[in-house]
């Protein structure tokens, strides 16, 4: 077998891990549920729900990748010799390739919108509603999803540090500053106190049950857990990186996004006079619209999509870099078979989802098109389940000491607050909150 690569700098695999987690949940996704939540008491329990079952679940995943040294599927499977625990990895497996699958569609929409800001500009703004129409139902729509791909595939055929990390540590600063760009043209627009008011001042009359339970579930998504990312990212940590400060880099990191996200959204879309509740199409309906009616609005709606390309593409490389471990680890592929797999996989279940907004318009299943169903299905049932199931493999097999232990080691501290509240959160707090995921997604399903 060959030998296993590790990421070479701490800064490194800070960068790569937080790539993973920063993505379109913290631009297209985060911006619009708060839009569709009512804004402010939306991003009071967002937060909670990052600290309280993000966190700890984090740290578990964490500890799960290093001391195994090995991918999701293999690594249950070492440290739980002779017993079914493996099957959370495979769960977690099927999340990702079924993120995977219409991950890409999201992001050819930003790499191609990106190019339709330079050389479509007036096509693009004329009615962003039937521009975004006409562009994610065309031939459009799949060349750049299919270029989102290759570009992925391209980093990922380099390896970990040449690839992943490097690339990572290249975009990651690069996204760092045009989100600072665009939060301060935002913010600085005539009447951008409105948003940054709907973003901030927390009105609970607005707060549904649903907008509850999104939140716990998107506390998920963003910070990529339950779908062995944490898992895999982390078995090529070395015994010596410090975990405690990684885990806070990303969480802190990962939240910062999608608060800047906010601030370069909403006071843009309320300065504009646009409704904040457009839903899904939110990024790439009303913000064209509002990037239409600002000086140089071009040249900040060209920045606006590459920051959201940049973001979805190394979420996309964690994304297909899980299967992809598993055939490493588990089957011995080499990478570039390991690759030609995976892709051959995403094309074949990913097609649709992009053709879900043309031609597969009127194809359901279950009452979903098919690009619905892939995210309902990840979100969801496989995520939450996996989580579940990962934190009950904590408590049942590996132990908490055992993985308090592992998260302590190679800090340069003998204590961290956050292994101080961690077996409490990862005991309680955390499986309570997954189970009323869950309990959702039962309800509604049962609902229709
Ligand atoms: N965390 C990513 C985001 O916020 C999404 C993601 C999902 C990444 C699954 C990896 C795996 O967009």
């Amino acid at each position: 077998m060959q030998k296993r690569e590790n990421f070479a700098s701490q800064f490194g695999l800070i960068m790569a891990a937080v790539g993973s987690a920063v993505g379109l949940g913290n631009i297209w996704r985060f911006s619009y549920i708060v839009g569709i939540n009512g804004g402010g008491a939306f991003l009071v329990v967002y937060l909670l729900c990052v600290v309280l079952v993000g966190l700890p679940v984090l740290i578990a995943e964490l500890t799960i990748g290093r001391s195994s040294g090995l991918s999701s599927v293999s690594a249950f499977q070492k440290l739980a010799p002779r017993s079914f625990w493996w099957i959370v990895g495979v769960m977690g497996v099927l999340a990702a390739t079924t993120i995977g699958c219409y991950y890409p569609t999201v992001a050819g929409w930003s790499l191609g919108y990106v190019f339709e800001s330079m050389f479509d500009w007036n096509a693009l703004v004329g009615d962003t509603g039937a521009a975004f129409t006409e562009f994610s139902a065309g031939w459009k729509a799949i060349v750049f999803a299919a270029a989102a791909l290759a570009v992925t595939v391209v980093v990922l055929l380099r390896g970990v540090t040449a690839g992943i990390e490097r690339c990572s540590k290249l975009l990651m600063p690069m996204l760092g500053v045009i989100m600072v760009v665009l939060v301060v043209r935002s913010l600085t627009l005539p009447g951008a106190m409105e948003g940054v008011r709907f973003l901030f001042a927390p009105d609970f009359t607005k707060l549904t049950v649903g907008g509850f339970l999104d939140a716990l579930g998107h506390s998920f998504y963003s910070l990529s857990l339950g779908m062995g990312v944490m898992i895999t990212y982390s078995s090529y940590m070395k015994k010596d990186t410090d975990l405690p400060s990684a885990t806070v880099s990303i969480v802190t990191m990962d939240t910062a996004i999608a608060i800047l996200a906010g601030l370069a959204i909403f006071p843009a879309v309320f300065a504009m006079g646009l409704d904040p509740g457009e839903g899904a199409g939110l990024a790439f309906v009303t913000l064209p619209a509002a990037f239409a009616s600002m000086p140089f609005g071009q040249i900040f709606s060209i920045l606006f999509f590459l920051l959201v390309f940049i973001a979805a593409l190394t979420s996309l490389i964690s994304i297909l870099q899980v299967p992809l471990a598993l055939l490493e680890d588990r089957f011995h592929f080499s990478v570039k078979k390991g690759l030609a797999v995976v892709s051959a996989v995403v094309i074949v279940f990913g097609v649709p989802s992009v053709l879900s907004f043309g031609p597969l318009a009127g194809f359901t299943i279950l009452g979903m098109d098919y690009f619905t169903l892939m995210d309902r299905l990840a979100n969801d049932i496989f995520l939450p389940v996996a989580g579940l199931l990962g934190i009950l493999f904590i408590l049942f097999s590996f132990g908490v000491a055992a993985s308090k232990r592992e998260f302590l080691t190679g800090s340069k501290r003998e204590s961290h607050f956050l292994a101080t509240i961690y077996p409490f959160a990862i005991r309680f707090i955390a499986p309570a909150a997954i189970i009323v995921i869950l309990l959702r997604a039962a309800l509604s399903f049962a609902q229709g």
